[in-house]
């Protein structure tokens, strides 16, 4: 008992109550140390330090955001360069896509059609950084061909079902399905395809599909029904100029 009242007079002949004021929230005593006997506002250090914990929290929410968005490595961080009338077009393009789906989320789709190395996975890689970092956004950026991977491996495997896989990919505010002609063309990835770019087109889910065909030869890749879906809220951007890889 006496050692708890010694260590306590002791405690209080280390501090001191001070009055101050702040012109917010009025007058307020504070127990500071004497040896630095500054007053605060004990209101103010709350909001700061609410403040702090905020961006912390804001901060770890995007960076596990663009952990489970996946973009290859290569592209994180890298900007698409528009310099011809051609790039500057498609820029808006990805623009209007991009105002029409943050007035309303709702089913688009944002195709982006052209050769090999004409900056396609850049640019949606670059949009999708954007929609993470700048509004929170979630997103996925996956090729078609891993797309069914990703979902067969689900086959046999306890915990884990096609449906589930479905769904995740189907919840992204957006998903990025690239080299989309290049799918495998077997029944079940067809099924599979469909049935994601359905669950989307009906959620009101915007997709970003990316081809080396022309827009209007890629029903033959993707089949009727998705092909028929990527007309409706369209906003197409070709790509017509040279490979940049061969010209680098
Ligand atoms: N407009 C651009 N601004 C900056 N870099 C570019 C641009 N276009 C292409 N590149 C660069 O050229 C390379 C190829 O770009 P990218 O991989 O996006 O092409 P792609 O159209 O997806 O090609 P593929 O059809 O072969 O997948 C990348 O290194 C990319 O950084
Ligand atoms: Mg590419
Ligand atoms: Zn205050």
């Amino acid at each position: 008992m006496r050692k708890a009242s010694g260590l306590i007079a002791d405690l209080a002949g280390k501090l001191q109550l001070v009055d101050g004021n702040c012109d917010e929230h009025g007058p307020a005593s504070v127990l500071v140390r004497r040896e630095k006997a500054s007053w605060h506002c004990p209101a103010c250090l709350e909001r700061t330090i609410a403040d702090e914990r905020r961006g912390l929290v804001l901060r770890e929410h995007t960076a596990a955001l663009m952990a489970s968005a996946a973009i290859p490595a290569r592209y994180v961080g890298q900007r698409f360069v528009a310099s011809t009338a051609d790039q500057k077009a498609v820029r808006v393009q990805v623009k209007a896509f991009r105002d029409f789906i943050v007035e309303q989320p709702r089913w688009a789709a944002l195709v982006l059609a052209g050769e090999c190395g004409t900056g396609k996975t850049l640019l949606a890689c670059e949009f999708v950084e954007s929609m993470v970092k700048n509004l929170g956004m979630s997103a996925r950026y996956l090729t078609a061909k891993g797309m069914i991977s990703e979902i067969q491996a689900t086959y046999g495997r306890e915990g884990r079902s096609e449906e589930t896989e479905i769904a995740r990919l189907a919840s992204y505010d957006v998903l990025v399905i690239d080299e989309i002609d290049a799918k495998p063309d077997t029944a079940n990835a067809n099924l599979l395809l469909n049935e994601i770019v359905n669950r989307r087109y009906s959620d009101g889910k915007p997709v970003v599909v990316i081809t080396n065909q022309k827009f209007s030869d890629l029903g033959q890749y993707v089949g009727d029904r998705v092909y028929s879906r990527l007309h409706e809220n369209s906003f197409v951007c070709a790509h017509t100029w040279a490979d940049a890889r061969r010209a680098a």
